[in-house]
């Protein structure tokens, strides 16, 4: 482990936490095909893990978005980097985050996928901050709510780094 780092989320409480969201989505879509997408990079991690454990029919796209300015100053104006491959017109989509933060990002996303008109589409997050959100986003299936902290591991960086670590760590200073 390294020494820099608080641990927030245990690797063990994450891997309980996701078999649980994996049974609840996988009642929701009992008897259908979802198309899960993965937002690069941060829910790189959590997507894996989350897929393998849904019985319900499923098909993986992936999607990066960067926003524009820092994470103080999200702007909700977000450049798409890497579309979605898969149609998802008519389909039922899952999107799949690391954090839901102010919820900016995520919420121009929604608008952009639901402009593609697709059959349903929810938002599955490992981690949400209640405390940030600006905009009114209301994860459909949310890991955990935690207080407004910088967080890595588990897919999320910080600068980069830190996105293999199998916990949800703080930072020291
Ligand atoms: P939002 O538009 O403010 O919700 O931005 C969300 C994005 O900011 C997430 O997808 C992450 O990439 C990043 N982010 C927000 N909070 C954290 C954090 O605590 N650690 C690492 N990345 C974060
Ligand atoms: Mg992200």
């Amino acid at each position: 482990m390294k020494k820099n780092i608080d641990v927030i989320i245990s690797k063990e409480q994450i891997e309980k936490r996701i078999l649980e969201l994996a049974e609840e989505i996988s009642r929701f879509y009992k008897g259908r095909e979802l198309i899960m997408v993965c937002i690069l990079k941060g829910a790189v991690i959590f997507f894996g893990e989350l897929a393998k454990n849904i019985t319900a029919a499923v098909k993986m796209d992936f999607m990066r978005v960067s926003s524009y300015g820092s994470r103080e100053s999200t702007s909700g104006n977000i450049m798409i980097v890497k579309d979605l491959e898969l149609d998802i017109a008519d389909k039922d989509v899952l999107i799949v985050e690391d954090i839901v933060d102010t919820g900016l990002t995520l919420k121009t996303l929604i608008g952009v996928l639901l402009a593609r008109r697709p059959a349903s589409l929810k938002v599955c997050c490992l981690l949400d901050k209640p405390s940030r959100h600006k905009a009114d986003i209301l994860p459909d299936f949310i890991g955990f709510s935690i207080e407004d902290r910088f967080v890595v591991g588990y897919g999320l960086d910080f600068d980069e780094k830190y996105r293999n670590l199998p916990f949800i760590g703080a930072v020291k200073n």
